[in-house]
């Protein structure tokens, strides 16, 4: 056998034997409406094609590495099934390589729309938290330094909002990947009546490739799934960091469930985020191989080139990984647990109302905001150095730095702060509900229509 191993696929892409069945099954009833075999012949091919499924189904199936991939294997057990003067007659009108990536568009539709379940239940849980925990306060950061106070529900609603156009972004590959090549040959169409539409129908997919050539070679579908994974798991990554820094000791805003911690073999103190952890990681493996599939695809010339082979490992990697994470991350929100009393006890300590402060001079005063700003700042250095929070000091201390402050100003409070910022996306209570109940809306009318799930194959 030498070096066959080396270019055998079969140890991956025997994963996608449903989808090269469903193909041939259809390839074969087509062959038969066009006359080009007969209908017993097909009636042969496909009950042979049936049989070959359950046995994969079953572990029985007797994979041989030297027939290279899941499309020889299948074919050649249908050859030891039916016998070769039928079984041959299959691959008529077809190739390998239309073969090929009709699989694979077959299986990343799949993908797309479990990616998409998967989305959709973790928004559910964060939506969920965000509605539980009304009225909650917490500082907002930049730079990780407190900033102004914000309600917790309108923190979570951005991940909410982030994990919405990550929806979009993999309905719209769907769409690309929804089209099918089968009818290219080789490369150049093939020379029988075959009947491209029909092929569509059968499968589930809306409309048909435009030019042979482009089909055989074309893997911009698992590039655009790569790229749509690498942003979503950037996200996660993200609510990943943020779980870990709230649920720290130094924060104590959350506690996330039993079941996403792990102990310390010699720190019997430590819960460990480690599910938090593994998933900022695996953000890695998920960029890693969408470089991947990039750098197979850059500079190949048309048509299609045994490289192309190299596109699988990685897409199922990335398909796994970003399902799993989902999964996971839809449990961690689901049980976590807010310290809301803590919480919104640090939303107005320190300087965080400072700019409320400056907003106060303006509005209530008439001040120019750039003065106000001004007075503001040196009153935060003087709180500071008398080591006292602004709500500390006395009204004389205040005025020491403008006479326009008047008693009133201890009326600023971190739920006034929250209150005034009464914009649309702002993080005000009325705004917030509004928010909370135009995600419900999104969420209810999402799980309800699905018109780019049309193409879904049984
Ligand atoms: N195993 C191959 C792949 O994954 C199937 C197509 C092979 N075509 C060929 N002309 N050798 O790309």
């Amino acid at each position: 056998m030498g070096f066959v191993h080396y270019t055998v696929s079969i140890h991956y892409d025997r994963r996608l034997y449903r989808q090269d069945i469903a193909g041939s099954i259809a390839h074969a009833r087509m062959l038969a409406k066009q006359a080009i075999i007969s209908d017993e012949e097909a009636e042969l091919i496909v009950t042979g094609l049936a049989s070959i499924r359950e046995e994969i189904q079953a572990g029985t199936f007797p994979w041989k590495e030297d027939l290279e991939d899941i499309h020889m294997n299948v074919e050649a057990r249908l050859h030891e099934k039916i016998g070769s003067e039928v079984a041959g007659k299959l691959h008529t009108g077809r190739s390998r390589n239309d073969q090929v990536s009709l699989d694979m568009r077959m299986y990343v539709k799949e993908a797309i729309l479990d990616t998409v379940k998967g989305i959709r239940d973790l928004q559910a849980a964060i939506l969920d938290i965000a509605e539980a925990h009304r009225g909650v306060l917490m500082p907002g950061y930049t730079h990780l330094q407190r900033a102004q106070p914000v309600l917790f529900s309108h923190h979570m609603l951005a991940y909410f909002h982030m994990l919405e156009r990550d929806c979009h972004r993999f309905q719209d590959c769907y769409g690309r990947a929804d089209v099918l090549p089968l009818g290219s040959g080789a490369l150049a169409g093939v020379p029988y009546p075959t009947d491209r539409e029909f092929l569509a129908r059968e499968l589930g997919f809306a409309g048909v490739s435009a030019n042979s050539m482009d089909a055989v070679s074309d893997r911009d579908f698992l590039a655009e799934y790569h790229s749509a994974g690498a942003i979503c798991m950037m996200h996660l990554s993200r609510m990943a960091e943020e779980f870990v820094i709230w649920s720290s000791h130094e924060f104590g805003f959350i506690s996330l469930a039993e079941d996403y911690v792990t102990g310390s073999s010699i720190m019997p103190q430590k819960r460990n985020p480690d599910f938090a952890e593994i998933a900022r990681g695996k953000t890695g493996r998920v960029y890693g191989n969408l470089m991947g599939i990039l750098t197979v695809l850059k500079g190949l010339p048309l048509t299609y080139n045994r490289d192309l082979q190299e596109d699988k490992e990685g897409a199922f990697d990335t398909i796994d990984t970003l399902l799993a994470t989902l999964e996971v991350f839809r449990g961690m929100v689901s049980t976590l647990k807010v310290n809301a009393e803590h919480m919104t006890g640090t939303a107005g300590e320190g300087y965080m109302l400072a700019t409320d402060l400056a907003d106060y001079l303006v509005s209530a005063r008439g001040v120019p905001f750039r003065e106000a700003h001004g007075i503001v700042n040196k009153l935060c250095g003087y709180a500071v150095s008398r080591g006292k929070e602004l709500h500390q000091l006395e009204i004389e201390e205040y005025r020491l730095f403008s006479p326009q402050f008047g008693e009133d100003v201890y009326t600023v409070t971190a739920e006034s702060s929250v209150a005034a910022r009464d914009v649309e996306g702002g993080t005000a209570p009325r705004r917030v509900e509004a928010a909370l109940a135009h995600a419900r809306n999104l969420l209810d009318s999402a799980l309800g229509d699905k018109p780019w799930a049309e193409g879904e194959e049984g």
